[in-house]
């Protein structure tokens, strides 16, 4: 009771000393309090050609949720589960309640750039008797020399990733999602990860991962020419007497979409810790402090892959993760890595559980994460110091237009 009085006195001083006005929403606000910043109250869009989450500037916070549709549940009830599910990402983006059941927790925080993003898993497909149109992309990926993939922690009918700027938010959307599942979907599992805090740095940067790194470096930028072609499924020709049908793939609902492979990778950290600041830079083949190559220059510049030292050896190593990965050394291979580090506790030999909820889009999986993870599997450098744990392969559909569902094309 003190407490809450003692907030209600703190309530009433500052609406005293401001006036209140009453919001659309109907709840009092203090009319001369300035916000902080303005990360509450920035809003992601829900519609458009591409779901939201996928070229967002990575949030602070991430969710990400697999559901398996229950005993019984088929296409219709799917097709109700994307309608309601829909519905409340649309109003929680936008700082609206969840339709009947809000719970309140994220009333204070805005949407804080809330993005939540829909996706189908393979087994989805058998479920809602729609096998004739799953996209042969979302054949299993293959198996890897390196994974300890529990199947637990992997796959499912359905897949949500949560992003905001504030914990309570993301928290908010996962229970109101989960709760939207009601009768026609279970949890399968679920992974919270995070990033750095908006305007927590001196200036806008890379973020870092937990072993130090700056991640993200060489994404795909959409300044670029090819930017939209290697992450989204471009519009199929429509079927005529030019086009060969039979060839074709029954996935025109894909087009606008794409292919999000999720990957738990454990970090060996305690290992990674003892190497020296050289090795580790070794082993990725960039600068630890600012990201620029070992070939030198700032983090933007290009790496001197050829560029060979005083010891006649190469300055980036053969097997460094970054020469390995890069699209030159795959065929052109590329994808929009977009992660949220994990620290899910210390484990029972002492070492914490913790890593990259590693998450990358493009528009042909077969032309991303798969060239590049075979690459890496026969032993880049960082190969040591991780471990794959979980694996899930979805697709994301394009984005709802106004008055659509995610995923209507395909249910409907
Ligand atoms: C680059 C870290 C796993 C693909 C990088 C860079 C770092 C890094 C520090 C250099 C900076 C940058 O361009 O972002 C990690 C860590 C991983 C991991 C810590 C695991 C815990 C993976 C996996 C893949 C991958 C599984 C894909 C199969 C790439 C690609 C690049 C890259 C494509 C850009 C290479 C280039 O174009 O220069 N990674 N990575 N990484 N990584 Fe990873």
């Amino acid at each position: 009771l003190g407490t809450a009085s003692a907030v209600g006195a703190a309530g009433l001083a500052v609406g005293a000393a401001g006036g209140a006005a009453a919001s659309a929403a109907g709840r009092h606000e203090p009319a001369s309090v300035t916000a902080l910043t303005t990360v509450g109250t920035d809003t992601v869009a829900f519609h458009g050609a591409h779901q939201p989450g996928i070229t967002t500037p990575l949030q602070a916070r991430g969710h990400l949720v697999a559901f398996d549709l229950a005993p019984g549940a088929g296409r219709k009830e799917a097709s109700a589960l994307l309608r309601r599910w829909s519905a409340s990402a649309r109003a929680l983006m936008a700082g609206e309640p969840a339709a009947g059941h809000d719970t309140g927790v994220a009333l204070d925080a805005g949407p804080s750039s809330l993005t939540v993003t829909f996706g189908f898993g393979r087994t989805f497909f058998d479920r809602t008797g729609l096998t004739g149109r799953r996209p042969s992309a979302l054949d299993p990926l293959p198996p890897f020399s390196s994974d300890h993939l529990d199947a637990r922690r992997s796959d499912g009918d359905l897949w949500i990733q949560v992003g905001a700027n504030d914990a309570l938010v993301a928290f908010h959307a996962l229970r109101t999602l989960q709760k939207d599942a009601g009768a026609a979907a279970r949890v399968r599992w679920q992974m919270n990860g995070f990033n750095r805090t908006p305007g927590a740095t001196a200036h806008p940067m890379t973020a870092r991962n937990l072993m130090g790194q700056l991640d993200g470096t060489a994404n795909p930028k959409p300044s670029e020419p090819d930017f939209d072609r290697r992450l989204f499924v471009p519009p199929t020709p429509t079927a005529g007497p030019a086009a060969d049908s039979t060839a074709s793939e029954d996935t025109a609902w894909m087009a606008g979409g794409s292919y999000a492979v999720v990957r738990r990778i454990r970090m060996l950290l305690d290992s990674w810790e003892q190497l020296s600041l050289h090795h580790q830079e070794q082993v990725i083949g960039r600068r630890k402090a600012d990201g620029a190559p070992l070939t030198g220059g700032t983090e933007g510049t290009a790496l001197g892959l050829d560029t060979v030292g005083p010891d006649g050896k190469l300055v980036i190593p053969g097997n460094a993760h970054a020469r390995i990965s890069a699209p030159e050394a795959n065929g052109g291979a590329a994808m929009l890595r977009r992660p949220f580090s994990f620290h899910d506790g210390i484990g029972p030999d002492g070492t914490p559980d913790a890593g990259l909820l590693f998450v990358c889009w493009q528009a042909d999986p077969l032309k991303g994460f798969v060239p590049v993870q075979r690459k890496l599997d026969r032993g880049d450098a960082l190969s040591a110091y991780i471990r794959h744990e979980a694996s899930g392969l979805f697709a994301v559909p394009g984005g709802a237009r106004e008055g659509e569902y995610v995923g209507q094309r395909l249910l409907e």
